[in-house]
């Protein structure tokens, strides 16, 4: 799709959002910053259960340990852009058959709406307590738990084919050329002849975004050297149930709240036609639903690829090292309809013990995706705001985030005493850990999704000009659920020359009055999925985009 086919479509989605919003419009801009938010929520999407209880059959038998995996073999896990046409035939076989094995019969937890509503299951987090898991995301199980769904999947997949040497591909968006939505996926455009489509998308082929998927995003996140900024960090005690909605949530690692999210939420195959019963969001952008989209997998495959070769190229530091991680289990029903208990400890070395390997993608081509859209000059202009304009945030109190970009004071607190305050030639006191910024209670209405471009620039810089950024990355937020308000706290470690920039403050900019202690500007900009600043998508289209007008947070600061 060229740039203005991708414009023109963007603004029919955006008439018939303006309209769901027109009541509410005035609530939402810049003036009254401060005012209560009446969103209504969105109603349930299509199968995703009244009750929330997605919950799993019961086992006539007591769960049996995971063994390893005895094929003998390894399933080798190719990309999409790279299966020959009989795999491309068998994947559709294999996803064929889950599909209707689920009709055939509903019970059988190995059918493909069981199988989905393993996932809904445990994405508990804003669930009532009736038939809710414990949620698997914003946390350091995550990766785990989610590369273990994918291999008792495989598994039944092989078995449901009789092909045991089945894999599932990977949808390796970071490879040049290839954030194209899979061709396969998408044509035929219906679910009878082609069981990898899904009707809640647009049988179209469109593309992620550089911005959200390009090489600088994935650097970003593929740079970083501790665990806990890469998988997350431990989640609070969860003996059973969901967990509170407005608990701490800012255990998610920078993979999974930039590249994993954003691909749930931005996943351009979107509907054609204005849905509103869904908020304007396919399966893939609602956690309990989105894994009834096939494309699911194929993303998850990218992200579990991803933290293999995060993973080898730092070796045992880069797992966690507590026990609490890895004894931790989880129950999957295997090909055999066998309740199965698998740990974290079991699923580290994938090749070994699930007997599953990527083969590398290729070098990739040439980009046939359009440019990501850019926003009029002007609004490019705003997000380089002034120093001058930078507005202190009040922590605690529920701080709206207008569509017009927004610099403000992000302070260093509770830091170690380290090079942040002593300056480079202290020694640290104890173990280094990156500064990291937090963003804390970001609250989005129930059922919709948010990516927040994050810029952050010199806060040395001259008061009166515009200072460029020195880093820049982004978060996403999806729902759990249509009818639930989404909590998150969001924390990014930041780089080497953003660190430096928390040097107590130079004479000059003392002098200027403005900065009295180790700050960073930070600069956060609402956009609309297709990365257009909302500030310029208002301008151009004339109204907000709802997903992402009403987005709050209750604090902002730096810490280690
Ligand atoms: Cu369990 Cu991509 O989410």
């Amino acid at each position: 799709m060229n740039t203005s086919a991708l414009i023109v479509d963007t603004i029919a989605r955006r008439r018939w959002r303006a309209s769901l919003v027109s009541m509410t419009v005035a609530a939402l801009l810049p003036s009254s910053s401060h005012a209560q938010l009446a969103l209504p929520g969105c109603p349930l999407a299509p199968n995703e259960p009244e009750t929330r209880d997605c919950s799993p059959p019961p086992s006539p038998h007591k769960p049996i340990r995971f063994q390893g995996d005895h094929s003998g073999f390894v399933r080798v896990r190719k990309s999409v852009y790279e299966l020959t046409p009989y795999e491309i035939d068998r994947l559709r076989r294999a996803f064929g058959a889950l599909r209707k094995l689920s009709v055939d019969d509903p019970t059988d937890p190995r059918g493909w709406l069981m199988q989905a509503n393993v996932h809904c299951w445990h994405c508990a987090g804003m669930a009532p307590p009736e038939g809710a898991g414990v949620d698997v995301h914003g946390h350091y199980w995550f990766l785990p738990w989610h590369r273990a769904y994918l291999y008792f999947l495989e598994k039944i997949m092989g078995e449901l084919i009789d092909e045991p040497d089945f894999a599932l591909p990977y949808w390796d968006w970071d490879t040049p050329g290839h954030r194209l939505f899979p061709p396969p996926y998408t044509t035929p455009g219906d679910v009878a002849s082609n069981p990898l489509f899904d009707p809640t998308r647009r049988p179209s082929g469109s593309c992620l975004f550089l911005q959200h998927v390009g090489p600088q995003a994935v650097e970003r996140v593929m740079t970083l050297t501790s665990w806990d900024s890469f998988m997350g960090k431990a989640a609070p005690a969860q003996p059973a149930g969901p967990v509170d909605p407005l608990g701490p949530q800012g255990n998610a690692g920078l993979l999974e709240f930039t590249i994993h999210n954003v691909v749930h939420g931005t996943t351009p195959d979107r509907p054609a036609e204005p849905r509103p019963e869904r908020c304007g969001a396919p399966n893939m952008g609602i956690f309990s639903v989105s894994a009834q989209d096939p494309i699911f997998f194929a993303h998850h495959a990218n992200v579990d690829r991803l933290w293999e070769t995060w993973w080898r190229a730092g070796g045992e530091q880069r797992l966690p090292p507590d026990d609490r991680w890895r004894q931790k289990t989880y129950r999957f029903y295997d090909q055999h309809r066998h309740l199965v208990e698998i740990s974290v400890e079991q699923v580290i070395e994938s090749a070994w013990s699930l007997g599953y390997a990527y083969s590398p993608p290729s070098a990739g081509g040439a980009d046939t995706c359009p440019p990501d859209p850019q926003p009029p000059a002007a609004a490019g202009m705003a997000l380089f705001a002034p120093s001058m304009a930078a507005i202190e945030v009040r922590p605690g109190a529920a701080h709206l985030l207008t569509s017009v970009p927004e610099t403000v004071i992000a302070r260093v607190r509770d830091v170690t005493p380290s090079a942040a305050f002593l300056g480079p030639a202290a020694a640290p006191i104890a173990p280094r850990r990156e500064p990291r910024l937090r963003i804390d209670g970001v609250t989005l209405p129930p059922g919709h999704t948010a990516t927040v471009r994050v810029l952050l620039s010199d806060p040395s810089a001259n008061a009166l000009m515009s200072s460029a950024p020195v880093d820049e990355t982004y978060f996403s937020i999806i729902p759990h659920h249509s009818h639930h308000t989404s909590v998150q706290n969001i924390e990014i470690p930041l780089r080497p020359q953003a660190e430096q920039l928390l040097l107590p403050p130079t004479a000059a900019s003392l002098a200027s009055g403005y900065v009295a202690e180790p700050s960073l500007l930070v600069t956060l900009v609402p956009t609309t999925p297709e990365t257009v600043p909302l500030a310029a998508a208002i301008g151009a289209y004339g109204a907000p985009v709802v997903d992402t007008t009403a987005i709050t947070y209750r604090d902002i600061y730096i810490t280690r």
